[in-house]
């Protein structure tokens, strides 16, 4: 499948290409390396929500290394908005991450001595934006995670699921067509952890960024249409979530998000499910 169709027509293709790709790291000197991903192919089309489950040593953190253009494969594909990232010089890596890409970590990755605008400008200085636009773009991006009350606290002053949302406006600054979030959740309890997945589904819905998101939590992994379950190096099991199965957990979420959107806008609390964007955050 090289490209989708719209409903209204338009064929689109995928931002994410990954063809029979492996990759192994080699040990000292020993001529048998580790086979961490072996033959996995599959592709993401702009502004899809894709979850890859499987467990531990599975090659998830493997596999998100090539995705977000941090690592090359040992053979096969790896194309990122069309381009061959194995083409690539480390320049050109660092510019289409910095362009295309917002990471989210387990461990949020936060400069501790920084404030949290000065966190979410970070990108904006590698990509030349200058200082008063870097200043305004932070705010609006932490303003969007609702953390424009938090503007010019450490990372020691802000609390878990606060300080991953920091980390959520730094990846997104730059308006990224990728949100790639390696176990996003693994560090928050789980009324925080749903706060940040809903605020994460949020940004996949209305910036139309593709949304990839690597967890062991099935029960996180359940929110996405699509799970990609990998075991040992190999996709073992692709589910995909069809309109005519009944309700999925993203489905009936979506539009509780725009009503609690709405109820925003409006003023007003959640509508039905509790948002990260709102007071009272439980974190
Ligand atoms: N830098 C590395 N050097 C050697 N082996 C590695 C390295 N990174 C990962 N591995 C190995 O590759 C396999 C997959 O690891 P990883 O991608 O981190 O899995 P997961 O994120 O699913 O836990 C594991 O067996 C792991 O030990
Ligand atoms: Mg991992």
């Amino acid at each position: 499948m090289p490209s989708a169709r719209t409903p209204d027509g338009v064929v689109t293709p995928p931002i994410i290409e990954v063809d029979d790709v492996s990759r192994s790291y080699r040990l000292g000197d020993r001529t048998e390396g580790v086979a961490a991903l072996r033959g996995v192919s599959f592709e993401v089309q702009p502004g899809e929500f894709v979850a890859i489950v499987g467990p531990s040593g599975s090659g998830k953190s493997t596999l998100l290394n090539l995705l977000g253009a941090l690592d090359r494969p040992t053979s096969g594909t790896v194309r990122i908005d069309g381009r061959d990232v194995a083409t690539l010089s480390d320049t050109q890596l660092a510019r289409l991450r910095n362009a295309e890409i917002g990471f989210v970590f387990q461990q949020f990755h936060l400069l501790a001595r920084t404030s949290a605008r000065d966190n979410v400008a970070l990108p904006l200085v590698y990509a030349g934006v200058g200082r008063r636009e870097r200043v305004e773009q932070a705010a609006q991006a932490l303003q969007a995670v609702g953390l424009g009350h938090r503007l010019d606290h450490h990372p020691t002053e802000l609390s878990g699921g606060e300080q991953q949302r920091v980390a959520i406006a730094r990846a997104v600054v730059t308006a990224p067509r990728i949100i790639l979030a390696d176990e996003p959740t693994g560090n928050l309890d789980t009324a925080t952890g749903d706060d940040v997945m809903g605020l994460l589904e949020r940004l996949n819905a209305e910036r139309g960024a593709a949304l990839i998101v690597i967890t062991h939590d099935m029960e996180i992994a359940g929110r996405a249409p699509r799970q990609i379950r990998l075991r040992d190096g190999v996709v073992e099991h692709t589910s995909v979530v069809s309109p005519g199965s009944g309700p999925p957990p993203a489905a009936r979420g979506r539009p509780a998000l725009r009503a609690t959107d709405r109820a925003l806008q409006a003023g007003r609390g959640p509508a039905q499910r509790p948002q990260p964007d709102v007071p009272g955050d439980r974190s």
